[in-house]
């Protein structure tokens, strides 16, 4: 029934990769695959509204806790024409989107991934009014979310997911995420694992990942950073198996710093910490050292540090992170975050 109005909305997670996503080609085909935990705490839950299109020109209208944000219309609008050769009922409706992101908006973590998973999720919730038969709904939305922002479709799934074609991981696909969980057995201690978000620098990223995908042409690193990342996958995938934690942190940390330094060796140059993420990777190192403890760093494309610890050994991480790292955040700003391995 193309003449209807409706509203639909969904809930999607952020996620935090592993091994990192960084270059692309078009449509949003990534360089190598990467491997991530899907979050909980961190999400958006998005209510779109539509209704048959009024004049020539499509209408799209977002609000953000209410306010009206045109600046996040010309996003929509670019993610809506890639998808409308798989999507045609687009161009009959206007839009209405009202947003809401858990975590707050200046604090620098992107929420592209959960923004754009969530939006996707909504529309295949529209087909479903509109009277379209979706089938494999979950693969659907992870395609559409990928042509949103990349990473947003490793957000589809709960647990550790992975996205873009490996040798290695059966089924998998440059086309959307699938969760690992099929192909491998995962070692019970990497099922509960903490992500706690120091936010080191509020404000907007130095680099969009746009501008940081397309910095991976003619990067004079790019070849070996792909093929180091491919490689990476069958290394994480062993180390999920056997549960090694220091094997994970010592990978996921250099995954970290690869993405940073492919950063810093590009033309413009760009570095992305900040001195407080410095000091911060200082002491959680020399915690390390000191206690043997099982904590971690990875970085997304920004200031902020992403501390991933499982459950064991908690309580005296937490404890160092209150007294040592929180001082470093901006504004005090952390997020307790964790894995998420329930059905969403
Ligand atoms: O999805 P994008 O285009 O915002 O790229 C995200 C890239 C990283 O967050 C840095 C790495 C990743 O795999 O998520």
């Amino acid at each position: 029934d193309l003449n209807k109005s409706g509203k639909v909305s969904a809930k999607s997670p952020s996620n935090i990769a592993l091994v990192k996503y960084w270059g692309k080609t078009d449509p949003q085909i990534p360089t190598n695959p990467s491997i991530s935990y899907t979050l909980t705490n961190s999400f958006t839950e998005t209510t779109l509204s539509f209704e048959p299109k009024k004049a020539d020109e499509l209408e799209i209208r977002v609000f953000l806790d209410e306010v009206e944000k045109t600046d996040f219309v010309p996003k929509i609008k670019k993610f809506f024409q890639r998808i409308e050769e798989y999507a045609p009922y687009l161009e009959d409706y206007d839009f209405t989107l009202h947003t809401h992101n858990s975590f707050p908006h200046s604090s620098g973590i992107a929420s592209s991934a959960s923004g754009m998973s969530a939006l996707s999720k909504c529309l295949i919730q529209m087909e479903e009014e509109l009277g379209y038969k979706v089938k494999n709904r979950l693969q659907r939305s992870s395609f559409l979310s990928r042509l949103g922002s990349g990473s947003a479709c490793r957000s589809v799934y709960p647990g550790l997911v992975t996205w873009g074609e490996s040798e290695f991981i059966e089924g998998s696909s440059d086309l959307y995420a699938i969760p690992l969980e099929k192909d491998i057995d995962i070692h019970p201690v990497f099922k509960a694992f903490n992500d706690t978000i120091l936010l080191i620098h509020e404000g907007t990223k130095s680099v969009s990942s746009t501008v940081g995908h397309q910095l991976m042409n003619n990067h004079p690193y790019a070849q070996l950073r792909f093929d180091e990342a491919k490689q990476n996958i069958k290394k994480l995938l062993e180390i999920l198996k056997s549960g090694d934690l220091e094997a994970f942190g010592k990978l996921v940390e250099h995954e970290a710093l690869s993405l940073h330094a492919m950063m810093m060796l590009s033309d413009p140059a760009f570095i992305l910490m900040k001195p407080n993420t410095v000091s911060a990777l200082d002491k959680l190192w020399a915690f390390r050292k000191e206690t043997g403890l099982p904590l971690f760093f990875t970085l997304d494309a920004g200031a902020n540090i992403h501390l991933l610890y499982p459950d064991e050994g908690k309580e005296k991480i937490e404890a160092f992170i209150q007294s040592n790292l929180l001082p470093l955040c901006q504004n005090e700003g952390i997020i307790y975050d964790r894995a998420n391995f329930e059905a969403l």
